[in-house]
């Protein structure tokens, strides 16, 4: 079979065979490879073909470095749904936020794709033994491909990765080796491991198959991104180029991975002219390990090593990322984007957003990536209009005693039954205790049903609520009068009746004068609306500028 692909040399541009075994250019003996395929004729021929094919990461076939795939064990890898965050986006005030759910991988991270292609390629090569160092989630992927592919693998894993991380691990039959070090170290270890007893090892970015892996997620989005924008109502799976891109992708970073193999994908699909952007790429790490964040900051292309990284998230901590970082500076002066760091506190409160906001539970690694944007987002570097995809790299594991605190279940105690009580007494009895009777009750008026929905799912997830809703002044003026709320959160902009009017009727009526008010409002206010509220408010929240959990905060304290 004719080679669908060659490695060149980043340093002297000599192309040559891939072998697992070849870790060095022949010619100049640099450690630093890419693939190359004929992107021309490819850009002719793949819409066609992509057509006929499912939507999993091997629809992609022709721009990957495996030359005859065996399905035999494949698990369903690549094909991840593209989900609308709307009641984040809305909370955020930018509307056009999709998440990338890489949870839905077969072992629950966007590492899937880089086990699924790596063991072919070892397979098609004929190796049946590997090493691997990792901070988790790639042994885990590497773990359950191997166990199907006969490949017995080796694990070095730092000993700061989570036990039911290492165990999972252990599970698929791999033969873990902790490393009581950093995982710079561990990898150190795993090298020379491999290196005595001549055994393959993953090799992250200077990995071809690794790096090829990761672009089929910026395929996969092209094509959901031109099916959700511009195929809305178009039944044809076929939109002549160009096709859709996002204005901006986020990736939480450890290694660059992600980020290096992503964004070869959106270039790759513009080189062969099926699109004619790429978005700008936004790298997030941990505040305790952001060796790329320092050196982007200070405009350095060669980043200076964390050599103890000090994070809860072990998964990110990569002190030393070596030409990773550089070749992700070079390239993303020209993608667009940047490097910022987030708190692990940051990070727990993202995590608690995304579950209770939009359903969707996370591990600290993949919710670096979201407080990296709502980061981004409250310092202007986002614009409202702006599309963005977050990768949800990774499933959840035990952090909900970082971010839940004291009090986050109610008890039922069954008392002993007497013998005078019937078991429904019983049970009536025990649940007293649960809730009060009467929930305070509180008016959402919003004429954007997504607004109310948000404002309705903060209300729900951090309290007790009676809750209705009205969707413009002159209801919210008769739901007043007749259920009498506690409070009212009041939007300013609607039509017929506007905030403003329904303020003034609420307090015109010494039935309703009572009831707090809190606006909640996207008008930027004059001075003079501004002295219109004054005194007859409680509490002034612009949209897109509060957390759900400051909003809950508010309500509570008022309705105690
Ligand atoms: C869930 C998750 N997110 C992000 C990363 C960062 O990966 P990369 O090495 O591609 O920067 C990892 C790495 O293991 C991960 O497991
Ligand atoms: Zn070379």
């Amino acid at each position: 079979m004719p080679p669908q692909f060659i490695a060149e040399c980043l340093d002297c541009g000599n192309q040559f065979p891939y072998s697992p075994h070849t870790l060095a250019c022949p010619k100049c003996d640099g450690q630093w490879s890419e693939a190359r395929y004929d992107y021309p004729s490819l850009g002719w021929s793949l819409p066609a073909r992509l057509s006929q094919r499912p939507f999993d990461l091997w629809r992609y076939r022709e721009l990957l470095p495996i030359h005859d795939f065996n399905t035999s064990y494949c698990m369903g890898e690549g094909g991840t749904p593209l989900v609308h965050a709307a009641n984040l986006g809305m909370m955020l005030g930018c509307p056009h936020i999709y998440i990338k759910d890489e949870r839905q991988g077969p072992t629950s991270s966007f590492k899937d794709r880089q086990a699924a292609v790596g063991i072919a390629s070892l397979k098609e090569h004929g190796i049946t033994e590997a090493v691997l160092a990792s901070t988790g989630n790639v042994a885990i992927s590497y773990s359950a491909y191997s166990a199907r592919a006969g490949i017995k693998l080796w694990a070095f894993l730092t000993s700061l990765v989570p036990a039911e991380k290492m165990r999972e691990v252990a599970v698929y039959g791999t033969q873990v080796v902790k490393v009581t070090a950093s995982y710079d170290q561990a990898k150190k270890v795993a090298a020379e491991f491999a290196r005595q007893r001549g055994l393959c090892m993953e090799r992250g970015t200077r990995t071809i198959p690794s790096v090829e892996a990761m672009k089929t997620i910026a395929f996969e989005i092209i094509e959901q991104f031109t099916a959700v924008i511009d195929l809305e109502q178009r039944p044809a799976p076929l939109l002549p180029p160009p096709w859709s891109v996002p204005d901006w992708y986020f990736q939480s970073v450890s290694g660059g991975l992600g980020p290096l193999g992503v964004l070869k994908g959106f270039c790759e699909f513009k080189q062969m002219g099926l699109t004619n952007r790429i978005p700008a790429i936004a790298c997030i790490q941990a505040e305790g390990c952001a060796p790329m964040v320092h050196a982007w900051k200070q405009h350095l292309e060669v980043a200076e090593p964390v050599h103890s990284p000090r994070t809860h998230i072990a998964t990110l901590a990569t002190g030393d990322p070596g030409r990773t970082y550089t070749l992700l500076y070079q390239r993303m002066q020209e993608a667009g984007g940047f490097f910022e760091s987030v708190t692990d506190e940051e990070t727990f409160r993202a995590i608690h957003i995304l579950a209770k906001m939009e359903g969707f539970s996370v591990e600290p690694a993949a919710a670096v990536a979201f407080a990296g944007l709502i980061k981004a987002v409250r310092a202007g570097l986002i614009q409202p209009t702006d599309t963005i995809v977050v990768n949800c790299t990774g499933h959840t594991m035990p952090v909900e005693k970082m971010i839940l605190g004291e009090g986050w279940a109610r008890s039922v105690d069954m008392p002993a039954k007497t013998l005078a009580e019937t078991p429904e007494e019983g049970i009536l009895a025990a649940l007293r205790g649960v809730t009060a009777e009467r929930f305070p009750r509180i008016a959402i008026v919003d004429d954007i049903p997504e607004a109310r929905r948000l404002l309705r799912r903060i209300l729900q997830s951090q309290g007790d609520y009676t809750i209705y809703e009205a969707t413009n002044g002159r209801e919210a003026i008769e739901l007043a009068k007749k259920e009498l709320p506690d409070l009212v959160i009041l939007d300013l902009m609607m039509p017929e009746v506007d905030g403003f009017g329904v303020l003034d009727a609420l307090k015109a009526d010494p039935n309703t004068a009572h009831i707090q008010v809190v606006v909640v409002t996207a008008k930027e206010l004059t001075s003079q609306e501004k002295e219109r509220l004054r005194g007859q408010i409680h509490a002034l929240m612009q949209k897109g500028e509060f957390m759900s959990d400051e909003l809950a905060d508010e309500v509570r304290a008022l309705v105690k």
